[in-house]
């Protein structure tokens, strides 16, 4: 049976992956899954790996779940390696959603100055997973969704020995279903070519039983009542000469930059009328546990579908069975480029559409992106990669540089200014600094 571990398992996420789980058994028969938190996240743990231990129970399947706050006990002989942990919990996130706004910048967990931070604080992290499993599971695969997943997969590419690493995102089947919606078909008729980075993906074609639709796709995206976004984001409509002019589909997360004064008013004033989505999230979090608390649940709840993360399970499981089944099906995920886009180098990590095979993703190259957004995607990647080695080196200067060149950020000074703040308010987080 395969042996699968979870790093961050006390994640009001981690229903989703244990109802994935159960849901493909018979494809994908795991007789093991370990959830391993911190001292921290102890109760968070015992709740949420109860509830799991019922949903097993109820789906009547011979899976153990173990609950352990001890990782390299965890890791040993592991085949899957799944990591969803937040260093700092939700209060570090609300610091890097809130701190920028002083300074008229948008914070964002992922994108923006916030992005920077949570990379900081995760990367020496992830490294330090990867050299137990160099160790104790040296052939497990590395199923990263840890955000700035992009950046995250980015680091352990250039940073660990692990090779068998692949980042994820509901991002792309958020998408694929948003257009299903929008075009009001079932989404296994829909198939979209996906290309670019994390939180920077475009949909370069999209089909409908095989035949191309993205006029239709991209006149239903200039549309205010499709509201096609996740969760965690505005969804302001796309100009539509614009979206038209740039005849490309799109993530949620480009309004943060093609929309960044619409952004950040939005988060400017819902910061003061109902919080930033960090605040929002601990509410949505503590209503989630008194869920999970209850001895008679043994399902997922729907609530938890107001969390951003929504069809993550889809996308972590689906993965783990093609690679464990081999079934070369396309799947969108975070990978080495290998030259699939051309203007990225082919040690990075780009998110793609992949061949998804027992020996890992393999990207379907495109040759090039659009120019319209070549030079946007490359400098998100220069962010990721100065990010990157900023939080292996703790070098303050390579930091500055990361914030500098971040599109949502205006000025060297202003810079300046977000990442001192930062640097202060995160410090017990950040040990190489
Ligand atoms: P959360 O705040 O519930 O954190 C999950 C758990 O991680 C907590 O129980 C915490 O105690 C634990 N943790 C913290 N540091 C740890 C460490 N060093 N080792 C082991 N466990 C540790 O977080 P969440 O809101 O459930 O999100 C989990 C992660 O998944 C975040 O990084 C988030 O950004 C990410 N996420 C990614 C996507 C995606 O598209 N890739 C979608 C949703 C969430
Ligand atoms: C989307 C993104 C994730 C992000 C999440 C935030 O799903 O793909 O990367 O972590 O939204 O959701 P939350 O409910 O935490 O705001
Ligand atoms: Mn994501």
């Amino acid at each position: 049976g395969i042996k699968i571990v979870t790093i961050g398992g006390g994640s009001s996420y981690t229903p989703e992956l244990i109802e994935g789980f159960i849901k493909r058994y018979d494809e994908l028969p795991v007789r093991e899954i370990w959830l391993v938190d911190i001292n921290k996240g102890k109760d968070k743990l015992n709740i949420v790996g109860n509830l799991a231990k019922r949903m097993v129970e109820k789906a009547g399947l011979p899976i153990d779940i173990h609950l352990t706050l001890n990782r390299r006990e965890a890791l040993k002989d592991a085949d899957f390696v799944t990591t969803q942990f937040r260093v700092g919990l939700l209060d570090a996130r609300a610091k890097d959603e809130r701190i920028p706004l002083k300074y008229d910048v948008i914070g964002q967990e992922t994108n923006g100055p916030g992005g920077l931070f949570k990379g900081l604080r995760t990367i020496p992290v992830i490294l330090d997973i990867c050299k137990d499993m160099e160790e104790l599971c040296p052939d497990a695969w590395l199923v990263n969704f840890t955000n700035p997943a992009g950046m995250v997969t980015e680091a352990v590419l250039r940073y660990s020995p692990i090779k068998k690493v692949v980042g994820l995102c509901n991002v792309p089947i958020g998408m694929k279903m948003g257009i299903a919606k929008a075009l009001d078909v079932d989404d296994s008729r829909v198939q979209v070519d996906f290309a670019g980075l994390n939180h920077m993906v475009f949909g370069l074609d999209v089909y409908l039983d095989g035949k191309s639709v993205k006029d239709q796709v991209i006149t239903a995206l200039g549309n205010p009542e499709n509201e096609m976004t996740m969760k965690n984001i505005a969804g302001f409509a796309w100009d539509r000469d614009f979206i038209k002019g740039i005849s490309l589909i799109p993530c949620g997360y480009h309004r943060y930059y093609f929309k960044t004064d619409e952004m950040l008013a939005e988060e400017k004033e819902s910061s003061v009328t109902k919080g930033t989505r960090a605040e929002v999230v601990q509410q949505l979090e503590k209503d989630l546990f008194e869920l999970y608390k209850d001895p008679e649940l043994n399902v997922k709840p729907p609530q938890l579908e107001k969390r951003g993360g929504a069809y993550y399970s889809e996308a972590a499981c689906s993965l783990i069975n093609s690679i464990y089944n081999d079934k070369r099906d396309i799947q969108p995920v975070n990978t080495r480029n290998n030259g699939a886009i051309a203007s990225i180098p082919d040690e990075s990590a780009i998110e793609i559409s992949c061949v998804i095979t027992k020996e890992g993703p393999k990207p379907i190259a495109i040759g090039d992106l659009p120019v319209a957004v070549r030079g946007l995607v490359q400098q998100i990647k220069s962010f990721e990669r100065m990010a990157a080695e900023a939080a292996v080196t703790g070098d303050y200067r390579t930091a500055l540089v990361a914030m500098t060149i971040n599109p949502l950020v205006p000025s060297d000074t202003i810079a300046k200014k977000i990442l001192d703040d930062m640097l202060e308010a995160h410090k017990e987080d950040l040990p190489q600094f």
